[in-house]
């Protein structure tokens, strides 16, 4: 015989240590399930509460009602605990969701050259998303057509467009905040700025106004993805004096709205942003996001905003463990990246979406930049399916090696020309003239005078064009394809296995997000259980995308 306080096992791989129940439990004999398959339907109805049970013979099991009109059919049990419903929209911070008028705390992050396509931006808006329009590297009429074909399709709805830092090319930045003002785009993704900068505090400051009860009203909203505390406090805390004060001087926003700039913090939202596809600082999100949720925190009780900035946290998120986890660990929202660029929507091609679909959560490394080659700045690639990532290594080893074109040993140099460049340098570089000499001839007249430079634009010709081959589903150069891609995506593929989310040809982004919010509040649930003593087998917290 056991006793109440021995650990009860069971058909229904629920165990609980209590001694005693929290009530009495009656309904229909039909409600209460003890098989697994039965109890983890109910638990999967996440909308409707459930009752944790346990029957005279100490079996536990669970029922998803309470009562019963029909006496006849009428059974008692101890009842354990209540299991409260949760849905995939109560996850994270509920003023994320009302600020932009989203029905999920959950955010498409920016991916550039359009894989962040128009489409992807409209489904993510239709579902009760917030997505970013891919805006960086795109030249600006095209970006003008992107979002003039959100605006058109979204009314009303939520959307973001990306303006990226670009210290190198400052005209880059400025065109594209004056664009977005001038288009009354109201919510921008603020990213890759390592200090403030008078355009983003411009977009800022130029939609803030008093309202009626003296409020500062803030038009132009700005969610900041940074990796580091630094930047995240420039971004916690109101725009500085004297960016302020030269936009007044130069008429670019007026002397009361450079006031109100005093009152409101530069952002209104943070995304910690860890290890990710693309550019990346390579953060651990453990690490990182309890840290900046602190540094908000002690701002806040510094200068006690009205609206708190809330964080939210992006890198590595492609499972409903990982978004839980973000979520439990205080983010306000979670941020999507790598995965979406799978999607149906995305602007990527079909080859990039089926090899993504087959990698792994290892398939990925560090690799060369294109806009900072010089400066050895890594983003992480996809490995498997594409050489470029190696091939990217090697252009970046003989331009640490060498001191010019002429410089590198001529067997380096023609396995180059044969497998790189399918051309000779000679030729590559006069491609690089003709290309610059419409855009930015200074470029080339400062590679004349420097041998290593000229290195440096040759091999950025390839770095630059090998994610347009892959944006472009160039054939033949499949091998060369640049795509940017972090460890979420293999996490995600191994999560959908066996489901319909398997293909790539499955795969949207409403559905992608939509499955990971569900899943997520399905896990969230279960752990409430744990508070009442409840223990479940490891099978109930795999979630399956049916
Ligand atoms: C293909 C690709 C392109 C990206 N391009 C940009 C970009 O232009 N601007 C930006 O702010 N973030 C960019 N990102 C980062 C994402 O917006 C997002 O923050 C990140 O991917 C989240 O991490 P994850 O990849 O682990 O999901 C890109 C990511 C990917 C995968």
């Amino acid at each position: 015989m056991t006793t109440a306080t021995q650990v009860k096992t069971n058909d229904s791989g629920i165990r609980s240590k209590a001694e005693k129940g929290i009530g009495k439990w009656f309904g229909s004999s039909t409600a209460v399930k003890y098989d697994q398959d039965g109890i983890k339907a109910i638990f999967e109805n996440t909308d409707k509460p459930a009752y944790i049970v346990r029957a005279e013979d100490g079996r536990v099991g669970v029922a998803d009602s309470i009562g019963t009109d029909d006496k006849s059919d009428l059974v008692t049990a101890e009842l354990l605990t209540t299991l409260p419903a949760y849905l995939p929209e109560q996850l994270g911070d509920a003023a994320f969701k009302e600020a932009y008028g989203l029905k999920y705390n959950y955010m498409t992050g920016a991916m550039a050259n359009g894989i962040g396509s128009a489409d992807l931006v409209i489904a993510g808006s239709k579902a009760g998303i917030l997505s970013s329009f891919g805006a960086g590297g795109m030249v600006l009429n095209k970006v003008e057509e992107g979002i003039r074909k959100i605006q058109a399709s979204v009314g009303d709805g939520a959307y973001a467009v990306n303006l990226i830092h670009s210290p190198a090319e400052e005209a880059l930045e400025r065109n594209a905040a004056e664009l977005f003002m001038n288009l009354g785009v109201r919510v921008v993704e603020a990213s890759a700025f390592m200090d403030l900068t008078p355009h983003i505090v411009r977009y800022r400051a130029s939609g803030l106004s008093k309202g009626s009860d003296g409020a500062v009203v803030i038009k132009n909203r700005v969610i900041s993805k940074i990796s580091r505390l630094e930047v995240a406090e420039k971004f916690l805390r109101p725009a500085p004096d004297f960016i302020l004060d030269g936009l007044v001087s130069n008429k670019l926003i007026t002397p009361e709205q450079a006031e109100l700039a005093k009152l409101v913090p530069m952002a209104d939202d943070i995304i910690v942003e860890a290890d990710s596809g693309g550019h990346t600082d390579r953060r651990s999100l453990v690490c990182l996001l309890p840290s900046i949720i602190a540094l908000r925190n002690t701002v806040q009780h510094e200068l006690k905003y009205k609206q708190e900035v809330r964080v939210g946290a992006g890198g590595g998120i492609g499972t409903p463990e990982s978004l839980l986890a973000a979520f439990a660990m205080g983010a306000a929202f979670a941020v999507t990246g790598s995965i979406n660029q799978a999607t149906r929507e995305s602007g990527s091609s079909d080859h990039v979406r089926k090899i993504l679909a087959q990698a792994d959560s290892t398939d990925v490394m560090m690799a060369p930049a294109a806009d900072m080659f010089e400066l050895g700045v890594k983003l992480q690639v996809l490995k498997k399916g594409s050489l470029f990532g190696l091939r990217a290594q090697k252009l970046y080893d003989a331009y640490v090696d060498c001191e010019s074109l002429d410089d590198i040993p001529v067997k380096e140099r023609e396995s180059m020309e044969k497998t790189i460049f399918k051309d000779t340098l000679e030729n590559i570089w006069a491609s690089c003239v003709s290309f610059f000499e419409e855009r930015d001839p200074e470029q080339i007249d400062r590679a004349r005078g420097n041998p290593k430079r000229k290195m440096a634009l040759v091999f950025r010709w390839y770095l630059g064009l090998s994610s347009a081959w892959a944006n472009g589903g160039e054939q033949g150069r499949e091998m060369d394809y640049q795509i940017w891609c972090g460890p979420a995506m293999g996490a995600f593929n191994g999560w959908v296995k066996g489901s319909r989310l398997e293909s790539w040809e499955h795969r949207h982004v409403a559905d992608v997000a939509g499955e990971l919010l569900k899943g997520g509040a399905y896990l969230f649930r279960l752990q409430y259980l744990e508070m009442y003593g409840i223990h479940l087998h490891p099978t109930y917290r795999e979630v399956k995308v049916k």
